[in-house]
């Protein structure tokens, strides 16, 4: 049972919640889990422009993920921070670099599920996850959101991400806010469901 959690971040929020999307899917047994990156398209030049150097090195021992990669996993958990409501052109290229796979149908029945990091409370979480699960069904995925079986997505004496499509974190507009406990616990919550859930369907 392979669990493998593909992502973009920038500046550091989505890594954080994608290592706690790790150790909610490692703790369901006999389930190996790995954690990729996706390719940067962006110059170091750019990147340096928008501040994102010293958050890069962070991540720097995150393995880069190949497409067929993909392929060997029974489930995918991709992570995404949200750009315009989207999902970010670094992910956007990398799956459209997927036409071998979606021709060979090798996804379809893998679990897919999606956690996403926004700038602000409404800047388009719910839409980023919902419209990244379009990709997923065309590749044939089983999808698989938050459920409110994880409560935390129900409290009101906090901002706070998270909602029924898959663990959200607000980032703030300069990437000041650090994921919080609830929305961690958001991310561990989905990873352990999404695992559970693929072990069910590899039986
Ligand atoms: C080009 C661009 C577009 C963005 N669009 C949005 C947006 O529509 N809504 C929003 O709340 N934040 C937006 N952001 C902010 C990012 O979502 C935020 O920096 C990200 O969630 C932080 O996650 P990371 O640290 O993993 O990169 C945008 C950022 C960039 C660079």
């Amino acid at each position: 049972m392979k669990t493998l959690i593909v992502y973009y971040s920038m500046y550091g929020h989505v890594h954080k919640m994608a290592e706690a999307v790790a150790e909610g899917a490692k703790s369901v047994p006999n389930t190996e889990v790995a954690a990729r990156r996706v390719p940067e398209t962006l110059s170091q030049e750019i990147l340096s422009k928008m501040g994102a150097i010293e958050a890069q090195k962070a991540m720097e021992r995150v393995p880069v993920c190949t497409v067929d990669e993909l392929a060997t996993a029974d489930a995918i958990i991709f992570g995404t921070p949200t750009r315009f409501g989207n999902m970010c052109g670094q992910m956007k290229q990398f799956l459209d670099a997927t036409g071998g796979l979606w021709a060979k149908g090798a996804l379809v029945g893998k679990v897919g599920s999606v956690f996403t990091s926004s700038a602000t409370q409404h800047g388009g979480q719910e839409s980023t996850i919902l419209s990244f699960m379009i990709t997923l069904l065309h590749h044939g995925l089983v999808l698989v959101g938050l459920p409110y079986s994880f409560q935390g997505q129900m409290r009101n004496d906090e901002i706070t991400g998270g909602s029924p499509y898959g663990a959200s974190t607000i980032a703030g507009t300069n990437g000041e806010r650090s994921p919080t406990e609830n929305e961690l616990e958001a991310a561990r919550f989905q990873g352990r469901h999404v695992a559970a859930i693929a072990s069910k369907l590899a039986r």
